[in-house]
C-alpha cells in the first residue's frame, strides 16, 4: 500500500468516526431532550397538584406572573413572580434555591412568609422538587414587578421568620407508613406534600403553625369552614370513595358541591388528577384501605319526612323548595340535593349559615357544567327564622338533631363574620 492510499484510507476512516460521534452526539442530545420533557411534563403535573397557580396568578393576569393579596392577622402580603422571568421572577434561582424555598422557605432574598405553604411542600421528594424545577424554568417569563408587602412590625422583618420557623417546621422528607398499602401512602404523599389540605383544614395553634395533634379536624378560612374531612367524619358521613372521587374531580356529588375556598382547590387542581392519583387520595381521606375499586352500594341519602307543624317547613317551601326541591332531592345543572348534604350534616352547621347568609356566586364546574348561584338571605330573614330553618334541615335530611337554639346560632354568626377576609383587620 502506497503513502497516499494510507492517507486516503485513513482520512475514510476519519471521516467515519466523525460521522459516528456527530450521529451518536445526535442521538444522546436528543434522549435528555426527551428526558428533559419528560421532566417538564411531569412538573407541569405536579404544579397542578401543588396548585402553583391558585396563589400566584391574579385573575386576568399572566400565569404565574404574582400579585394576589394575602390577608392575614399581620397584614397584606402579596404572592410573587414565579415565572421564568430573569430579573422579576426566579428564572435566575439555582435548584438549590429552589429547593430551599419549597422546603425551608429559604429565598435567596431571605425567609418567606407562611402564606407560601412550604410547611407542606417540605415533604416533596427530591425526584418531584427537581421535575418541578425543570418546570418553573422553563414557564413563560413573565415581566411583571412584585409588589411591596404591608405588613407591621415586627413581622415586616424577614428576619423574625427564622424564629418562626425554628418553632414551626418539622424537619423530614415524606415517609411512607409500613402497614399501609401503597394506594394510601401515594395519597398521603399527595395530600399532605403538594395538596397542602391540611394548610386550610388542619386548625391553627399557637404561632399560626397546623395542631397536628388535629389534623383534618376543620378550620375557620375566609367566611367558610374548611369543614372535617378526617376518616371519622367522612365515613359518618356515609361518603363513598366514588362519591367522594366524583366530589373533587367535578365540583359536586350526591352530597352536594364545593364552595368557598374549595372551590380554585377543585377547579384549579384535583380536576387535574390522574385516575390513579385520585384513587389514592380517597383511599386516604376515608382510610379504606383495601377498597380502592371495590364497589360499595352508597347509602340511601337521609330523608326523614317532613314534620309540617314545625316553624321551618313553611320557610323551606317559601324559599327554599323552587331550587332544592319539595322533598330536597335537587335539580340536575340548578341545585344540589338536601337529602344527604353533608353541608347539612355538620354537627355545628357553620357552613350552611354561612351559605344562607351570604350565598355561593356563580360557579362552572366543567366546559358543560355549572349551578345556577344562590341567593343570600342576611336581610330576608331574621336569627329567630335562621334557627327555625336550620333546625328543620337538619331534622329533615340529615342524622342530626336538630335542636340548635338561637344563641348557638348567633355564635356561629359571629364566626363566619369574623372569619371573612375584609373583618377588621
Ligand atoms: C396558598 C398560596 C400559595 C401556594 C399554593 C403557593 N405559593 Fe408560592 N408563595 C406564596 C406567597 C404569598 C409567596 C410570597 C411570600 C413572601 O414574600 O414571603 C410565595 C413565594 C414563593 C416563592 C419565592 C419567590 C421569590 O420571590 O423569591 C417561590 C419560589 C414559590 N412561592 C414557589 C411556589 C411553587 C412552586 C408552588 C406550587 C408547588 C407555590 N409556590 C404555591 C403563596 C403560595
Ligand atoms: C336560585 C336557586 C336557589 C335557591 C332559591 C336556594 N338555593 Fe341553596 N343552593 C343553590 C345552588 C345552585 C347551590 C350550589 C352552589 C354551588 O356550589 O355552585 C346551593 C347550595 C346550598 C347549600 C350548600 C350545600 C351544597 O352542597 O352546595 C345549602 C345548605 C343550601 N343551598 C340551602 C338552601 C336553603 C336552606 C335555601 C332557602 C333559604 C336555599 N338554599 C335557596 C341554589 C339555590
Ligand atoms: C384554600 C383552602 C382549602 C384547601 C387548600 C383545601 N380545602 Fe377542602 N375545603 C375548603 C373549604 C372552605 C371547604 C368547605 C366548603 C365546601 O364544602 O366546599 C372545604 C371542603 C372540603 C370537602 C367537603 C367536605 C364536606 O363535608 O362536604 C372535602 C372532601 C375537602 N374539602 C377535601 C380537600 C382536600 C382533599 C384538599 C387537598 C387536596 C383540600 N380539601 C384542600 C377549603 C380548602
Amino acid at each position: 500500500m502506497g503513502r497516499l492510499t494510507v492517507l486516503i484510507a485513513a482520512v475514510v476512516m476519519n471521516m467515519i468516526v466523525i460521522e459516528r460521534v456527530i450521529a451518536s452526539e445526535e442521538n444522546t442530545s436528543s434522549t435528555t431532550q426527551k428526558a428533559d420533557k419528560d421532566m417538564i411534563e411531569k412538573g407541569a403535573y405536579l404544579a397542578k397538584m401543588g396548585d402553583c397557580v391558585a396563589c400566584h396568578t391574579i385573575s386576568d393576569g399572566q400565569e404565574f406572573g404574582g400579585g394576589l393579596a394575602f390577608i392575614t392577622p399581620f397584614g397584606t402580603m402579596y404572592s410573587t413572580n414565579i415565572s421564568s422571568d430573569k430579573d422579576h421572577g426566579i428564572g435566575h434561582y439555582s435548584y438549590e434555591d429552589f429547593y430551599a424555598a419549597l422546603h425551608d422557605g429559604i429565598a435567596p432574598k431571605g425567609n418567606l412568609y407562611p402564606a407560601m405553604p412550604y410547611t407542606s411542600y417540605r415533604l416533596l421528594t427530591d425526584d418531584d422538587t427537581r421535575a418541578l424545577y425543570a418546570f418553573f424554568m422553563n414557564t413563560k417569563p413573565v415581566q411583571q414587578k412584585n409588589k411591596d408587602n404591608d405588613v407591621g412590625f415586627p413581622f415586616n422583618i424577614r428576619m423574625g421568620l427564622k424564629g418562626w420557623n425554628l418553632l414551626n417546621l418539622e424537619s423530614g422528607i415524606f415517609q411512607p407508613v409500613p402497614d399501609k398499602s401503597e394506594a394510601w401512602n401515594k395519597g398521603n404523599y399527595i395530600v399532605n406534600a403538594l395538596g397542602h389540605c391540611g394548610e386550610c383544614h388542619t386548625p391553627r395553634g399557637t404561632l399560626f403553625a397546623m395542631d397536628e395533634s388535629k389534623q383534618f379536624e376543620g378550620a375557620m378560612i375566609e367566611g367558610y369552614e374548611a369543614s372535617n374531612i378526617t376518616p371519622t367524619e367522612l365515613n359518618r358521613q356515609a361518603w363513598t370513595a366514588m362519591d367522594l372521587e366524583q366530589l373533587l374531580r367535578t365540583g359536586y356529588s350526591r352530597k352536594g358541591t364545593v364552595f368557598g375556598g374549595m372551590y380554585p382547590v377543585v377547579y384549579h387542581s384535583l380536576s387535574h388528577l390522574t385516575a390513579e392519583d385520585m384513587a389514592a387520595v380517597t383511599t386516604y381521606l376515608l382510610d379504606t384501605d383495601s377498597a380502592v375499586n371495590e364497589v360499595v352500594e352508597p347509602a340511601a341519602l337521609t330523608f326523614n319526612g317532613h314534620d309540617e307543624a314545625a316553624p321551618g317547613y313553611g320557610l323551606y317551601n317559601a324559599y327554599c323548595a323552587g331550587c332544592h326541591g319539595v322533598d330536597g332531592e335537587g335539580k340536575p345543572n340548578i341545585s344540589p340535593a338536601m337529602a344527604g348534604n353533608s353541608t347539612l350534616d355538620q354537627a355545628e352547621p357553620i357552613n350552611t349559615v354561612a351559605v344562607l347568609l351570604n350565598g355561593v356566586g356563580d360557579q362552572r364546574y366543567s366546559q358543560t357544567q355549572s349551578f345556577y348561584a344562590m341567593p343570600g338571605y342576611r336581610n330576608e330573614m331574621d336569627k329567630q327564622q335562621l334557627t327555625d330553618l336550620i333546625n328543620y334541615l337538619q331534622k329533615t335530611w340529615t342524622t342530626q338533631k336538630g335542636e340548635l337554639t338561637q344563641e348557638k346560632i348567633n355564635m356561629i354568626i359571629s364566626k363566619v363574620e369574623d372569619s371573612l377576609p375584609d373583618a377588621a383587620h
